[in-house]
């Protein structure tokens, strides 16, 4: 018994004229111009019809928190930091966790319906950690939120930082985090990553460290934290996040660590918009972009996905929830303007990002839950260009948002007013 059918949709693998059917929240089946009188439809119109973005990297106890208590007036990290510092002491669980749902219902009206938060966890109030844990169980029936316990000042540098990552992992949090370039020197850095890495491999749980964020051609923990997954058992199970270090290391030895992140099953986060924004902030002419060698993993067949890291948080005052943003600026960064390094853009907000996160039933074909996304435009370039339009969010079937379509393609300039969310909290 079907409940909903899309017909005339365009599928990211470029298939057109397809109809999609959907029966208790999953899809029942995908085949071309299959039509059912009587049966609730809609047509899509030939418009791109997408799995929802995922979003596999990003800070929901720090967004919405720009300009508390002070904006960052030098736009720097350094200043991020520090403001950071200064807000938390007044964090409050109620407004964490106000900010992070009213974050999650952009989330939703922009079709993003999985998101991997990393969260603080160096206080050992876990004020935060239990904030968002909070915030996951209220979410749970429209978005997937995962979260990683982020030791933010250093597991090691900072008192009591492995107990308190151990008490967040014991709440419930879901992903083993760290934070090596931060740690008091590379050596004490690596030691912080296989420390991690034992722990995730003792309890069962995945691993996304923050890794190599820095300018610095030396920095090593990706190296460690590969041969460690490796050495673990780990392959598939392993983040490194940023790895901004590689944009600057030499090429021979690159040439050489390419290979061992893909041996090890080693996923790789990219944040366009926050690493073209961070980095090189110690250049002077030429500045380098920073941001890590994303076609070059690719091509030698590693899992890389974009996050969004921030938005509107001391470190970052921009942003908005819009992974296809994320996209724009990855492909700028990278120069993936070919045929295929575009797709590989648009994979890196879906699908990479989904196979990061180890979401299941995730895709449009039959046995995969009915979410999906229907963009108001013709293939993923578009969707790209345009950051188009997020005309219906389904998730398991049921209608979460729906923006009017615009009259032209050219007007989604107001597309944020015009969008309605059909939330029920
Ligand atoms: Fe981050």
């Amino acid at each position: 018994m079907l409940d909903l059918l899309i017909t005339n949709a365009t599928l990211p693998d470029g298939r057109t004229n397809m109809s999609i059917a959907v029966a208790g929240g999953k899809i029942a089946e995908v085949t071309q111009g299959m039509t059912a009188p009587g049966l609730e439809t809609f047509d899509a119109k030939g418009n791109l019809v997408t799995p929802p973005f995922c979003d596999p990297h990003f800070h929901m106890d720090a967004t919405l928190s720009y300009g508390n208590p002070r904006v960052n007036e030098s736009g720097t990290l350094l200043e991020g930091i520090a403001l950071w510092g200064e807000l938390k002491p007044s964090l409050t669980q109620d407004a964490i966790i106000e900010r992070a749902l009213t974050y999650c219902d952009w989330a939703v009206a922009r079709g993003l319906l999985a998101i991997r938060s990393h969260v603080d966890t160096s206080d050992p109030s876990m004020l935060a950690v239990e904030a968002l844990l909070e915030v996951k169980r209220r979410v749970a029936s429209y978005i997937d939120l995962q979260l990683v316990a982020f030791p933010q000042d250093g597991v090691l540098r900072s008192a009591g930082g492995v107990a308190n990552l151990q008490r967040a992992l014991d709440l419930g949090v879901d992903v083993v985090g760290g934070i090596p370039h931060f740690e008091r020197t590379m050596s004490e850095g690596a030691a912080s990553v296989k420390l991690l890495c034992e722990i995730a491999a003792e309890r069962g749980k995945l691993v996304d460290m923050h890794c190599d964020e820095t300018d610095d051609p030396m920095s090593r923990h990706i190296e460690t934290l590969a041969f460690e997954a490796h050495r673990l058992g780990l392959q598939g199970r392993v983040n490194g996040s940023h790895c901004t270090s590689m944009h600057s290391m030499d090429n021979y030895y690159v040439s050489k660590l390419i290979p061992l992140i893909a041996q090890s099953g080693v996923s790789i986060i990219a944040n366009p918009l926050i690493n073209i924004t961070l980095q090189g902030r110690h250049d002077s002419y030429p500045k380098r972009r920073g941001m890590t060698r994303v076609p070059e993993l690719m091509a030698a067949g590693v899992n890389v996905a974009f996050g969004g890291d921030c938005v509107m948080d001391p470190w970052y005052g921009m942003g908005s929830a819009d992974m296809l943003e994320v996209a724009h600026m990855g492909l700028h960064v990278a120069q993936m303007t070919s045929q295929g390094g575009i797709r590989a853009c648009f994979d890196a907000v879906t699908v990479n990002a989904a196979k990061v996160m180890h979401l299941q039933g995730y895709g449009i074909e039959a046995g995969c839950d009915a979410s999906f996304v229907i963009l108001q435009a013709p293939d993923s370039m578009d969707a790209i260009r345009l950051r188009a339009n997020r005309l219906r969010v389904f998730r398991r079937g049921k209608l979460l948002a729906q923006t009017p379509e615009a009259a032209s393609s050219l007007s989604i300039a107001d597309r944020p007013a015009s969008t309605s969310f059909l939330l029920r909290r």
